[in-house]
């Protein structure tokens, strides 16, 4: 029978005696090439990254912003005579403030959660032509109330309430 004498030579290259992050770093090769190598050798779940941003999200405001735009107590007005909101006058445009993604819809001005259910991406866009709401992501699309139209997304966006000045110039958005 052949007797193998442990020497720190034979350690370093005996597969037996060593994990094979061991065994691979042996052989030089960096942290990075591992990686590598654990993934292609095994579930890719663990070594996908996150998604990725929106292509074209919806620029966000802080100009003619006053009140609490994130958390549960949403309470804030737009003014609507600034130009970074202006925008939000024709019909068809949105505005992203804080927490919150706004629209001017056929039924008015609404307002919505700014995050996807899905995935908690902030892809939602406003598609005047069908009068909903998309999210770039992954395809999902919501009506204007949140209600989902259309999956991946299984949840409603949540809604706020938003009532407009007599001079047509300021929102208020509530939770
Ligand atoms: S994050 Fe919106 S559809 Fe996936």
């Amino acid at each position: 029978m052949k007797t193998i004498v442990e020497t720190p030579e034979t350690q370093q290259h005996n597969p037996e005696t060593q994990s094979r992050g061991e065994f691979l770093r042996s052989l030089g090769m960096s942290s990075a090439a591992l990686m590598a190598y654990y993934c292609l050798g095994t579930s890719v779940s663990s070594c996908k990254s996150s998604d990725p941003a929106p292509a074209t999200p919806t620029p966000t405001t802080t100009d003619g912003i006053s009140g609490t735009t994130t958390g549960n107590s949403i309470n804030f007005t737009v003014d609507l005579t600034v130009a970074a909101n202006a925008g939000l006058k024709a019909a068809g445009g949105s505005l992203k403030v804080g927490d919150v993604f706004i629209a001017n819809a056929k039924s008015g001005y609404v307002a919505v959660a700014r995050l996807c259910t899905h995935a908690n991406q902030d892809g939602l866009t406003f598609r005047a032509a069908s009068d909903d709401i998309a999210c770039t992501v992954h395809g999902s699309v919501f009506k204007t109330t949140g209600a989902v139209d259309k999956g991946p997304a299984g949840t409603a966006l949540k809604s706020y309430t938003v009532t407009t000045s007599n001079n047509g110039n300021t929102l208020t958005v509530k939770a």
